[in-house]
């Protein structure tokens, strides 16, 4: 098994490294003082020392469950289980379906292909993410497997989101297959002009729907949740008492406390698209001055930018980078065979717009001197 090259290279990146590379939040955005005071009313009451219940802190998930019912997706607190992060539900519904087959996009979320690796299921990576998608070739793959792993809005790696027709082709066919769906959904709320309807709730009794606060709120926490009939939640619950008993009850309880002002949630959440989406135009607007060359989708949302830089080889083009202090991902590592030569993944999120504009120039540098080589 690959280790995640994101997470190598967080250990590599030093203090005046340019990075492009992690889907980190940006930190000046985290909501501290709001956080600081959630823990102080927390910490009067000891409860939070206890041992509690596997599917998480009860009033956590109800206020989750209000959550998706005021948006239209009628849910209660039983629906919810809470995780450590929408890495751990993966994990754990990749253990439930250990052995079984999946139908993934290609290229996807590598911290996903791995769990799903690690639990010896059968991968079909299918082509979902561009705008020459085939939707037959869904209609086919799901047929066979009866399983599958989408991130329809703002998606990891690509930024690609899927379209009104995308979604409900996707519906009738998880329906008409007897299938279930893993919508996972980190990004969906980091929408810069609206929200995008989540798939789930037009098939309830057939999908996990996968919510985080890491990317809305703050990484740190380790806080996500999983969104499923009863009977899908159900088997879940032994596999999270087998693997940690429960979530950490500190950041569950500051968590709770938080959401109880729900106009400050909303407020945080609008603020951090509004910054998101600025810092997304700065990104592409450099992108034109400096690397014209390099062909991408406007994202609706989210944290990257992904596309593609003809003839030239994006893993040779990070080890050099990298020396140079600035770095990013090859698209190589989103693909399960490895065998993407072009592409890049930027994250525009973290970093600050004159770093944009340093790093993008030594980019350039280091694209001319391979370009010198290859004529040589
Ligand atoms: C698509 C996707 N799913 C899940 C995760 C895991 O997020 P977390 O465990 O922090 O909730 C990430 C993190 O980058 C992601 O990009």
């Amino acid at each position: 098994m690959r280790r995640s090259f994101i997470r190598e290279i967080l250990d590599y990146i030093k203090q005046d490294t340019i990075s492009f590379a992690g889907g980190l939040p940006n930190a000046d955005l985290f909501p501290t003082k709001k956080l600081e005071e959630a823990s102080n009313v927390i910490m009067n009451d000891n409860s939070y020392l206890q041992y509690s219940s596997s599917n998480g802190y009860d009033k956590l998930r109800q206020s989750i469950a209000n959550i998706y019912t005021n948006d239209g997706f009628k849910t209660s607190k039983e629906n919810i289980l809470i995780t450590s992060g929408s890495q751990q539900a993966l994990d754990l519904i990749s253990r439930y379906y250990s052995n079984k087959s999946i139908t993934i996009e290609k290229p996807s979320y590598l911290g996903a292909m791995n769990v799903f690796k690690l639990n010896n299921m059968n991968i079909d990576a299918i082509n979902m993410n561009s705008y020459n998608y085939s939707l037959d070739i869904f209609d086919k793959s799901i047929k066979k497997t009866k399983l599958a792993y989408l991130i329809p809005d703002f998606q990891n790696p690509t930024g690609y989101t899927y379209s009104k027709e995308q979604r409900e082709f996707i519906i009738n066919s998880i329906l008409k297959n007897n299938a279930v769906l893993i919508e996972d959904s980190p990004y969906s709320e980091l929408y810069f002009e609206k929200k995008f309807k989540n798939i789930s709730s037009s098939i309830p009794n057939n999908s996990y729907h996968l919510g985080s606060f890491s990317k809305v709120l703050a990484p740190g926490l380790r806080v996500g949740y999983i969104r499923a009939s009863k009977e899908l939640i159900e088997p879940l619950i032994a596999y999270k008492e087998a693997m940690d008993l429960h979530t950490n009850n500190i950041s569950q309880y500051i968590l709770y406390e938080y959401l109880k002002n729900n106009n400050e949630f909303e407020n945080h959440k609008n603020t951090i698209r509004k910054v998101y989406k600025k810092k997304s135009q700065i990104f592409q607007s450099y992108l034109d001055e400096i690397l014209p060359e390099f062909i991408y989708t406007k994202p609706k949302g989210g944290m990257f930018i992904y596309g593609r830089l003809n003839h030239i080889n994006t893993s040779v083009l990070i080890n050099n980078c990298i020396k140079k202090g600035v770095v990013f991902v090859p698209g190589n590592e989103f693909y399960l065979n490895s065998n993407n030569q072009n592409e890049i993944r930027f994250n525009f999120t973290h970093t600050s717009s004159k770093d944009v504009y340093k790093g993008l120039h030594i980019i350039k540098k280091e694209i001319q001197k391979i370009k010198q080589c290859n004529t040589l």
